[in-house]
């Protein structure tokens, strides 16, 4: 059997924007094999960068396990995972995110610089990527100098150059012309093909479908049901424990209210039973009964013959 390069199980995740909850991911399971070409799938906003985050250990479920080429992530310091990010993962990110102030050449070198490898060697390594992603004419540019599609094949390249064992692409044909788009799936299927490189990558795109081994499609789940009423409890909780203040004095006033509600039912019950009876001690006594009683007074009160 294939030993597994990832593995996620049951993994949620919500994030908090001030007082509101997003669930992005709600319970996902995928296996991914050593070598094998995965492709993520889904609608605009069903996780699939999110998904891609918590593998490429950029971000952190909010419940589940996660493993990554053997390791459990999830009990992972940060520099563990700084070093696991540079040393086995690839990461297309969906904006590039290119350091601006370092040019094409510099760009794509810089994970070579982390992992300390000789100057010649960085250089090699850096011409060979450009020259597959057809951008040597361009290695002294600045990113904000490049089109969305140049700055795409730079942000491959930089993620291929420390052939990575594992490389997570998020949407990597989203901003290139269909021909430039099949020579970079090539360039990634190659990889996958002679060096067992695992491929992760999201898409829209269904000839990039053609060069997955396995599709995996997700669906934004619409809140509601159960759903629905457990994100309203925690919502709701959530809120209290945030604002012990402003809650305590909610049941303060809650409370000061309904000794209100008794208090004057009683001196309503006072005024009629002495209105009626014209006794003092039914007078003073009618108070404290009708404290005592409580709200029922009030009930009782309608079968008072006036
Ligand atoms: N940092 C964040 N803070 C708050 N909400 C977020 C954050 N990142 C993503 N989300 C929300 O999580 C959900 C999933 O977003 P995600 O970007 O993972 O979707 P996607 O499938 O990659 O969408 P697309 O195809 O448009 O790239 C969306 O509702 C999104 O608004
Ligand atoms: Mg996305």
């Amino acid at each position: 059997m294939t030993a597994l390069c990832v593995s996620v199980r049951e993994v949620v995740k919500h994030y908090c924007l001030g007082k509101v909850i997003i669930p992005a991911l709600q319970g996902i399971s995928l296996d991914v094999a050593e070598g094998e070409c995965v492709a993520l799938c889904g609608t605009s906003g069903s996780g699939k960068t999110t998904l891609l985050n918590i593998i490429g250990c950029i971000d952190q479920p909010t419940s589940g396990t996660v493993t990554v080429v053997g390791k459990p992530v999830l009990t992972f310091t940060d520099s563990q995972l700084a070093e696991l990010r540079n040393r086995a993962i690839g990461f297309i990110f969906q904006t590039f995110n290119l350091i601006p102030v370092l040019t094409v050449y510099e760009n794509v070198e810089y994970p070579l610089v982390i992992l300390r490898l000789p100057k010649s060697e960085r250089k090699a390594r850096v011409d060979a990527m450009l020259a597959a992603v057809g951008l040597l004419a361009h290695q002294r540019h600045r990113p904000g100098e490049l089109s969305g599609g140049q700055m795409q094949r730079v942000a491959i390249a930089r993620a291929l150059v420390t052939a990575p064992r594992l490389v997570l692409a998020d949407e990597p044909t989203a901003n290139l012309d269909s021909r430039t788009g099949l020579t970079i799936l090539d360039l990634l299927k190659t990889m996958n093909r002679q060096h067992g490189t695992t491929c992760i990558f999201s898409t829209h795109d269904h000839q990039v479908l053609r060069y997955a081994d396995t599709v995996y499609t997700y669906q934004r789940r619409v809140p509601g049901g159960g759903w629905r009423t457990t994100m309203m409890v925690q919502l709701a909780w959530r809120n209290v424990l945030r604002n012990r203040r402003r809650t305590g004095m909610t049941l303060l006033a809650i409370v000061s209210g309904m000794t209100g509600i008794i208090v004057f039912g009683g001196f309503i019950e006072f005024a009629f039973v002495g209105l009626r009876e014209n006794r003092s001690f039914a007078r003073s006594w009618g108070i404290f009964s009708s404290i005592n009683r409580g709200i029922p007074s009030m009930v009782w009160l309608r079968h008072i013959p006036i």
